[in-house]
C-alpha cells in the first residue's frame, strides 16, 4: 500500500517535484506540425508551465515564456519574424532561445544597449519528428529524442487524435501496466452502452489465464495468455511495450500505434493517439490528419462506446489524482506494481543525478530509429475476438492497452 506521501511523489509534475524533474529528463509532444502550420504561434502549458511555442519566419522552432517582460502581454498573441517572435504591444523581440533581441524605442534612443540581456525570457529546445513537436525542459545536455520507428519509418501514413483529460497522467500509464481491464472496461462496459443505444452487444471477450511483465530497455513488456489459446504455440507472446516514462506502444508491424500522455499539469493530460499504416505499394502518401476530440458530450457525459473512451472513462472515473492509498492492489495489478517500482528506481536516479532507464545519448542507437520489435506480436486474438466492438478507425489498432 502507498501512503499519501508516495502518491504525491508519483504523480506531481511541476518544477522541483520530485517527477517533475523526473519527467523534464525526457522529450515530450506538445503539439502537431499541422496545428503549428495552421497557427504558427500557440499557448502550451507543460509540466505546469505556461509556455508560447512558434514557429519563426524562417521555420526555425521556439519554446519560450508565457509573457512579455515588458508589461506582461501574453507571447500566444505575439507575431513571428525572421529572427524570432515579436511582442504585439511594443515589439521586443525575442529569439527561438528567449533571447531579447530588441526593444524596437529603446534601441533609437539609447546607446547603451546593456539592458537588453536583463530581458531574456526562459527558452527550451524543440524538435519536430513524425509530424509531433517535442519539447524538452530538462537540464542539458538534452539527451537524443527518441526515433522510435513509427514516428520515422518511410511507407505508412499516419493520423493523430488528441483529447485533454481531466485527470493526472500516471491514471492513463497504470493502465498500461493492466491487461485484465481488457474484460471489463472494454467488454462488459462497451456492450452495457450498447445495450443503453439499443444496440446489440458487440464482443464476446475470452477471459485472461494469466499475465506477465518483462522489463527491457526502454520499460517493460506484456504477457497475457487468454481463454482458448494456446501457451506452447504462439499466443503466450510478449507485446505492448510501455516505454518509459508515459508512452504506451501498440499495433502491428503495419499499423504500428503509440499512446502518448504528456502532463499538461498535475490534474490535466495531453492524451495523443499517434496512429500509422503501412502504405499500399504504389498508393500515394495521404497528408497527416490530425483530429482534436472531445472526452465529454453536449450532456457532460463520456459515451463509452469506442475502445479509447472506454480507456478514458475509467481513467477519469479515478478522480483528478487517483488516491493510490486508498487502493487495495489484487492479483490483476502485478505490472502495475512492477511499473511503479521501475518510477521509483528513476525517480532515485535523477535525485543521484544519474540517467533515469530510456534516455538516449548514443546516436547510434537512435539512428536510423529504434525497432520495438512488434513481430513478436500475434495478431490472431485481435483479428478473431475483437472484431465488431471497434468502429472502422479502431481497426488499425490492437487493443489491449
Ligand atoms: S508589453 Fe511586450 S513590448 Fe511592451
Ligand atoms: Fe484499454
Amino acid at each position: 500500500m502507498m501512503t499519501e506521501s508516495e502518491n504525491e511523489r508519483l504523480t506531481r509534475v511541476g518544477p522541483g517535484t520530485p517527477m517533475g524533474e523526473l519527467l523534464r529528463r525526457y522529450w515530450h509532444p506538445i503539439a502537431t506540425t499541422v496545428d503549428l502550420d495552421k497557427d504558427p504561434v500557440r499557448r502550451v502549458r507543460l509540466m505546469g508551465e505556461n509556455l508560447t511555442l512558434f514557429r519563426s519566419d524562417i521555420g526555425e522552432l521556439g519554446l519560450i515564456g508565457e509573457r512579455c517582460p515588458h508589461r506582461g502581454v501574453d507571447l500566444e498573441f505575439g507575431i513571428p519574424d525572421a529572427k524570432g517572435l515579436r511582442c504585439p504591444y511594443h515589439g521586443w523581440l525575442f529569439d527561438t532561445k528567449g533571447r531579447c533581441l530588441e526593444m524596437p524605442f529603446d534601441d533609437r534612443i539609447r546607446e547603451n544597449k546593456s539592458n537588453r540581456e536583463r530581458m531574456n525570457i526562459e527558452g527550451y529546445p524543440v524538435e519536430e519528428l513524425g509530424g509531433l513537436i517535442f519539447a524538452y525542459l530538462g537540464p542539458q545536455p538534452a539527451p537524443l529524442l527518441p526515433r522510435w520507428d513509427l514516428l520515422v519509418r518511410d511507407g505508412f501514413d499516419r493520423g493523430v487524435e488528441i483529447h485533454v483529460l481531466p485527470c493526472n497522467w500516471l491514471q492513463c500509464m497504470d493502465n498500461s501496466a493492466d491487461p485484465m481491464h481488457f474484460e471489463y472496461t472494454h467488454a462488459a462496459l462497451g456492450n452495457y452502452t450498447l445495450k443503453k443505444q439499443g444496440k446489440p452487444p458487440a464482443m464476446k471477450i475470452s477471459r485472461h489465464i494469466k499475465i506477465a511483465f518483462d522489463r527491457f530497455k526502454y520499460g517493460l513488456m506484456k504477457r497475457r495468455l487468454l481463454e482458448g489459446e494456446n501457451e506452447d504455440v504462439d499466443d503466450w507472446t510478449v507485446g505492448h511495450p510501455l516505454l518509459f516514462p508515459n508512452i504506451l506502444a501498440q499495433g502491428s508491424q503495419d499499423a504500428p500505434t503509440l499512446q502518448i500522455r504528456t502532463p499538461i499539469d498535475d490534474t490535466n493530460t495531453l492524451h495523443i493517439r499517434y496512429r500509422t499504416q503501412r502504405r499500399a505499394e504504389g498508393a500515394a502518401p495521404k497528408p497527416m490528419k490530425v483530429v482534436h476530440e472531445k472526452v465529454f458530450d453536449e450532456n457532460g457525459k463520456i459515451v463509452a462506446d469506442k475502445v479509447p473512451l472506454q480507456d478514458m472513462l475509467v481513467w477519469i472515473a479515478q478522480g483528478p489524482i487517483s488516491n493510490r492509498a486508498r487502493e487495495h492492489l489484487a492479483a490483476s495489478d502485478t505490472g502495475i506494481t512492477l511499473y511503479r517500482r521501475m518510477l521509483n528506481e528513476a525517480l532515485d536516479a535523477v535525485a543521484r543525478n544519474e540517467d533515469p532507464i530510456g534516455i538516449i545519448r548514443d546516436r547510434g542507437e537512435n539512428e536510423p530509429w529504434i525497432d520495438l520489435h512488434r513481430e513478436k506480436e500475434t495478431l490472431k486474438p485481435f483479428e478473431s475476438k475483437y472484431k465488431g466492438l471497434l468502429s472502422e478507425n479502431d481497426q488499425m489498432a490492437v487493443p489491449g492497452e
